[in-house]
């Protein structure tokens, strides 16, 4: 087990993460908001679509089985919950071997780097000291493209999560990205309502390096 796993990454990875898995399922609504959300995000690589694309954090592949139905490109991911990674194996979301058991801060950055690196829902698990490290193994993997779908708050904030202290976190994910990556471009970005998309109060951005 890495030296630097978190309190947070430990909390995934045991009965709070396994009961998120239970809890989760790849139902036709939850892939159809999926796909919605992708066909806004992926109109700004139109040009250009990915070839390659790693999710971080992708638990049962709600993302990536939409992302399959439009976007034709080799898929990886890196995920610490052993049940979500089963999940993602037996139903074919990834191959094994494009599925690393591990997690933003401590993962092996692919040699030859992805179109698109991403993470959803998955930064507001990552304590503000942690952050940093989680982007720059994200930016490394990426040649072109990274994405960030995420709680939105002006300020860095920590929020009580279903009765835990410090397992979710929101800030401005956009400028932080931007603050520590200057040469990133942001293509796009937008507010996801969750009275419109049933899916919870959510912004992404879409980042391209120069
Ligand atoms: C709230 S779920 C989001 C799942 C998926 N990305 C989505 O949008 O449906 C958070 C997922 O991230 C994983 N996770 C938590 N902390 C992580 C970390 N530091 N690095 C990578 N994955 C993490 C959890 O095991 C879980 O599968």
């Amino acid at each position: 087990m890495p030296q630097n796993e978190t309190e947070q990454v430990k909390f995934w990875r045991g009965d709070f993460g396994d009961t998120y898995v239970d809890r989760n399922a790849a139902s036709h609504a939850e892939i159809s908001m999926r796909l919605s959300l992708w066909a806004r995000i992926f109109e700004l690589m139109a040009a250009d679509m990915p070839k390659s694309v790693l999710e971080v954090g992708p638990n049962i592949g709600l993302n990536l089985r939409a992302m399959k139905m439009l976007c034709d490109a080799e898929y990886f991911a890196v995920e610490p919950n052993d049940k979500a990674r089963k999940i993602l194996i037996e139903d074919e979301v990834l191959p094994a071997a494009n599925l690393q058991n591990a997690f933003a801060g401590d993962f092996v950055v692919p040699e030859t780097p992805v179109d698109l690196a991403f993470t959803s829902g998955v930064m507001i698990h990552i304590h503000h000291d942690d952050l940093l490290q989680a982007c720059k193994n994200i930016y490394a993997s990426s040649s072109k493209y990274i994405v960030c779908y995420e709680y939105f708050s002006d300020q860095p904030e920590t929020i009580q999560y279903r009765g835990h202290g410090d397992k979710l976190f929101k800030r401005d994910y956009g400028s932080f990205w931007l603050e520590n990556f200057p040469d990133l471009r942001c293509l796009g970005y937008r507010f996801e309502w969750q009275a419109m998309t049933g899916m919870d109060n959510a912004t992404w951005w879409v980042f391209e390096k120069r």
